[in-house]
């Protein structure tokens, strides 16, 4: 399991956001944002996971 990651559980699932914010899915699992990076919050959008490095070794894309 990767601790970054979400936690999954049964759905129906209902959860209170901070704000107070009541949000709903009705999948059977669903995968729970724990790292707070995802862009769907609170459900897991994958953006836990550590970005691929390019098959260039320098950040901008050129050759050396
Ligand atoms: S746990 Fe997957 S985006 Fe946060």
């Amino acid at each position: 399991m990767d601790p970054q990651g979400p936690v999954l559980v049964e759905g129906p699932v209902e959860i209170a956001l901070d704000d107070g914010t009541v949000v709903r899915s009705d999948r059977f699992r669903v995968a729970v944002c724990t790292c707070r990076r995802s862009r769907t919050y609170p459900w897991c959008d994958t953006s836990h996971r550590p970005r691929e490095r390019a098959a260039s070794p320098n950040e901008d894309g050129t050759s050396r």
